[in-house]
C-alpha cells in the first residue's frame, strides 16, 4: 500500500495514535523510544535510539545469552575538531551500521546546538560555535548514517545552548542572530543530508515553547525551509500536545496513553481538525515505509565491532588538538615515560545522559602507551595503583568492573534488581572516575627519583559533563583544583631541573582555564572525550605515527567572564532563571573576540602539527553564484601531516553591522608527506556571505577581502573579491529585489 492508501485506510483513532510515542522501548531495551504500531494494516513500530557517540542500549538483556555492545565513538567536539567531512561520514555509516544490526530504525542524533557557552554541559555533543561547521559536519555525519538505511534525528531545534532548566528556559533572541547563527546550523545540514527527523528542543523561544511554536516549526521548517521528514518532541518537552500537533510536530515522544486520550478529546472539540492529522500522520507514515524494520530487515546482531573499533580510533586521532609544544612532541619509541594524573588510569571516554554508551573496553592513557610497547616508569605506576583505590577497591578492580559489566549485569539479573542498574553503574563507574583524590601525594623526593630515570612526564587532567547539568564555574571543573595545580607546578618544576620535558593531555569535554599553568609545561594535547579507543589513539599522536591535525572547532577561553554569552550566564533571575536573554546578538565566540578585538587563549580554528605547511597561489574567481577559492597547500616540514584551510571572508563596511569575519568554507587535506603538495579548492555560495536584516539576506555591495589560513588568526594568504551590486533573498533564498541603497 502507497502512503495516501494508508492514510485512507487508518481510523481516526489509529491515525491519532501513531501521532504518539509507545514510550521507552521496550522491544530494544536501553533505546529511548518507539512508535506505535498499528497491527491492523502491519504497520509496525520503529525504535528511535540515542546517540550521538554511539548506539545507545544496553548490552546485554536479562534472561538472554547475547551481548548487545556497542562502539564508544569520540564525542561530538571531538568530531568537529577533524573537520574532515569523509571521515565523520565514515563515523555516521559504522554508527548507522550498528543501528541496524540491532535493529534501530532511527538514531536521535546528531546535536547541533551552538557552543554559545563554554559551561553547557552538552556541548560534548555538539559540535562547534560555528554554524557553518556545525551544519557540515552534522550533515556528514547523517549521510552516514542514512547511507545505510537508518533514519537520522538533528536535535536539540533550536537554541538549547544551556542546560539550566531547559524545561522551560525562555530563550531570547534577536531574529537575525538565529537566522546566522542557531538555524542556520540546523538549515545548512538539512540541505546538505536532508535527514529523516528533526527533534524540537526542550526550551522556549521568544516565549513560546519549540516544541509548540508554529513559527520554527510550520513557517521557517515546513514554509521556508521546505522540509519534508518528521519533527518530534524532545522527551517530554512542552506543556500542551495539542499545541504540539498544531504547531507542527508530528511525534509526541516518549508518549503515553494520556496524550493519546486528550488528543482524541480535543479532535472531539474540534480543537484538532482532520486535515492536520492526516498531514501529521502522513509524515509518520512516510519514516515508518522507509524503515527497515518496514522493509522487513532482519537485523544480524553482529555489527563488526571490530572495524567499528578502528573507525573510532581513527577519529579520535584526526580529532586531538595540540595547543602548544616547545619541542617536546612527538616522544621517541625509546623515551621512558613517567605518567601522573588520575586520567592517565581513568580515562574519560566520553559524558554522560543519553549521550553516554556502553562499549565493551575503554582503554586509558596507560594501558594505550603500553600497548605500543612504551616504558611506563613501573615504580610511579605501582605508587598510582595503591593511591587510587576508592571505596570500591582499586583501579585493578574498578578496571574488571568495566571489563565484566556484562555479568554484573546477569548478577543484577539474579538479584531480581531493575534494568536501570546498567545506568546507574556506568553513571557510579563516571563519577567514581572522577572522584576527589588529590593529585598531588607525591613526596619530591620520589618525584625527583622519578625525573632523574624517565625522559619525559604525562600528565592527564579529566573532567566529565552530562546532561541536565551545565558545567560549573568552579575549581575542579573549569579552573584546576589546587591540587592538580600543584602535581603540574611540581612535576614542571623537578622535570625542567632534570631538563626533561613535561606533557599535559587534556580529557575534558570542552575548555578549562589554561593561563594560569599553560607556561608550565611544554606542550599540551587536548583529547577531549575521545571513546573507547582513547589510550591507543592519543599513544600514536604522541608517539608521532600520527601527526596532530584537529583544530579548535570553538575559541578557547583564558577566563569564563571575558565572553560576554558568560555574563548573563545562565539567566534571569540568576538562581533559578526563567528567561536567558541572546544579547550579544551575532557576536557567538570568534565573531565576537575578532570583532572586539580581544584576544583569547587560542583561537578558533587553531592547532598545531608536527609538520610545517606552507600556502601558495591563490586564486579567487566568482563564478555565477559562487566564489571559487583555490590554492596549493605544501608539506614544507619533517613529518607527514594533514592541514586544515580555512577560508574567512572580512565584508566591506556597509549598512549592517557584522562581524569582523567569518568562516565561510574549509577542507582537510590528505596525508601529505614531507615535500609533497596538494591543490585545493573551496566552492563558495555567494549566499553564504549574506547578512539578515529587515526580512531577507542581503550580500552588500563593495570589496570583501577572501582571508586563507590555518586558524581564524592565522591568515597566510588574502585576496580580494570585488561585488559591484547588492545581492538579495528571501528566508527561502530565491533571488529577491533590493530595495534600498540600489
Ligand atoms: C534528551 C535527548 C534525547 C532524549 C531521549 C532527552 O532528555 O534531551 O537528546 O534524545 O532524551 O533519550
Amino acid at each position: 500500500m502507497n502512503l495516501d492508501n494508508i492514510v485512507k485506510e487508518l481510523t481516526l483513532e489509529e491515525k491519532i495514535t501513531l501521532l504518539v510515542g509507545a514510550g521507552i522501548s521496550k522491544t530494544i531495551l536501553g533505546a529511548a523510544g518507539e512508535t506505535r504500531a498499528i497491527q491492523r494494516i502491519a504497520i509496525p513500530s520503529v525504535v528511535l535510539s540515542d546517540g550521538p557517540a554511539g548506539v545507545r542500549i544496553y548490552p546485554a538483556r536479562l534472561s538472554d545469552k547475547k551481548t548487545y555492545i556497542t562502539t564508544a565513538f569520540p564525542n561530538a567536539v571531538l568530531l568537529a575538531s577533524t573537520w574532515n567531512i569523509e571521515l565523520i561520514e565514515k563515523v555516521g555509516k559504522a554508527i548507522g551500521e550498528e543501528a541496524k544490526e540491532y535493529g534501530v530504525d532511527v538514531m536521535l542524533a546528531p546535536g547541533l546546538n551552538i557552543h554559545r557557552i563554554p559551561l553547557c554541559g552538552r556541548n560534548f555533543e555538539y559540535f562547534s560555535e560555528d554554524p557553518l561547521l556545525s551544519g557540515e559536519i552534522a550533515a556528514a555525519y547523517v549521510r552516514g548514517i542514512q547511507s545505510v538505511g537508518v533514519g537520522a534525528t538533528l536535535k536539540h531545534f533550536v537554541a538549547n545552548d544551556q542546560e539550566t532548566n531547559r524545561f522551560f528556559i525562555n530563550v531570547i533572541a534577536s531574529e537575525r542572530a538565529l537566522r546566522e547563527i542557531y538555524l542556520r546550523a540546523f538549515e545548512i545540514a538539512i540541505e546538505k543530508s536532508n535527514p529523516w527527523a528533526i527533534m524540537a528542543a526542550y526550551n522556549k523561544l521568544n516565549g513560546r515553547y519549540c516544541s509548540q511554536s508554529p513559527w520554527l516549526l510550520t513557517k521557517v521548517l515546513r514554509e521556508e525551509w521546505k522540509y519534508e521528514g518528521l519533527v518530534m518532541t524532545d522527551w517530554w518537552a512542552g506543556d500542551d500536545p495539542i499545541e504540539q500537533i498544531k504547531a507542527g510536530i508530528n511525534l509526541i515522544m516518549p508518549g503515553d496513553d494520556n496524550i493519546v486520550k486528550r488528543l482524541l478529546e480535543a479532535y472531539k472539540q474540534g480543537l484538532l481538525d482532520e486535515k492536520t492529522v492526516n498531514d501529521r500522520v502522513s509524515r509518520v507514515l512516510n519514516l515508518v515505509l522507509k524503515s527497515l524494520k518496514y522493509q522487513g530487515y532482519t537485523p544480524s546482531f553482529k555489527p563488526d565491532l571490530e572495524k567499528h573499533s578502528e573507525i573510532a580510533y581513527e577519529a579520535a586521532v584526526e580529532g586531538f588538538v595540540l595547543l602548544k609544544n616547545d619541542n617536546a612532541l612527538p616522544l621517541s619509541s625509546s623515551a621512558r615515560i613517567a605518567v601522573f594524573g588520575k586520567g592517565s588510569y581513568f580515562t574519560v571516554k566520553g559524558g554522560l545522559g543519553s549521550g553516554n554508551t556502553y562499549p565493551k573496553h575503554v582503554v586509558s592513557v596507560v594501558d594505550g602507551l603500553r600497548g605500543r610497547g612504551i616504558t611506563i616508569d613501573e615504580e610511579l605506576d605501582n605508587i598510582y595503583r595503591k593511591v587510587l583505590p576508592s571505596f570500591w577497591g582499586n583501579v585493578d578492580f574498578m578496571n574488571s568492573i568495566r571489563r565484566s559489566r556484562i555479568d554484573l549485569i546477569k548478577e543484577a539479573d539474579a538479584l531480581g534488581v531493575s534494568w536501570l542498574l546498567i545506568d546507574f553503574t556506568e553513571h557510579m563507574l563516571e563519577y567514581l572516575n572522577n572522584l576527589h583524590v588529590p593529585e598531588n601525594f607525591l613526596d619530591i623526593n620520589v618525584l625527583e627519583g622519578i625525573a632523574y630515570r624517565n625522559d619525559v612526564a604525562l600528565i592527564t587532567i579529566s573532567r566529565i559533563s552530562g546532561e541536565g547539568f551545565d558545567r560549573l564555574p568552579l575549581k575542579g571543573d573549569f579552573y584546576l583544583r589546587d591540587d592538580e595545580f600543584d602535581l603540574i607546578k611540581k612535576v614542571s618544576e623537578v622535570f625542567h631541573r632534570f631538563n626533561k620535558k613535561v606533557v599535559t593531555i587534556l580529557n575534558v569535554p570542552g575548555p578549562i582555564e589554561i593561563d594560569s599553568w599553560r607556561d608550565l609545561v611544554d606542550a599540551i594535547l587536548v583529547v577531549w572525550l575521545p571513546g573507547q579507543e582513547a589510550g591507543r589513539a592519543i599513544a600514536d599522536v604522541l608517539l608521532g605515527r600520527n601527526s596532530p591535525s584537529g583544530r579548535l572547532p570553538l575559541s578557547w577561553p583564558n577566563n569564563l567572564y571575558e565572553i560576554p554569552t558568560m555574563r548573563g550566564f545562565p539567566g534571569e533571575p540568576k538562581n533559578n532563571p526563567v528567561k536567558v536573554v541572546y544579547g550579544e546578538d551575532v557576536y557567538v565566540g570568534y565573531r565576537y573576540y575578532d570583532t572586539f578585538n580581544v584576544e583569547p587563549a587560542y583561537e578558533f580554528g587553531y592547532g598545531l602539527s608536527y609538520t610545517e605547511f606552507e600556502y601558495r597561489d591563490l586564486e579567487i574567481r566568482k563564478e555565477n553564484d559562487m566564489v571559487k577559492v583555490k590554492l596549493k597547500v605544501i608539506n614544507v616540514g619533517r613529518y607527514p601531516g594533514k592541514e586544515v584551510v580555512q577560508v574567512y571572508i572580512k565584508p566591506p563596511q556597509g549598512r549592517i553591522d557584522k562581524p569582523i569575519q567569518e568562516l565561510k568554507g574549509f577542507q582537510k587535506t590528505k596525508l601529505l608527506n614531507p615535500g609533497c603538495e596538494e591543490e585545493v579548492e573551496i566552492v563558495i555560495p555567494i549566499k553564504y556571505l549574506s547578512s539578515f536584516a529587515e526580512g531577507k539576506w542581503t550580500v552588500e555591495r563593495g570589496i570583501y577581502e577572501v582571508r586563507v589560513g590555518s586558524s581564524s588568526r592565522r591568515i597566510k594568504l588574502s585576496g580580494y573579491l570585488e561585488l559591484e551590486n547588492d545581492i538579495c533573498f528571501d528566508v527561502s533564498w530565491n533571488r529577491t529585489r533590493c530595495n534600498e541603497g540600489n
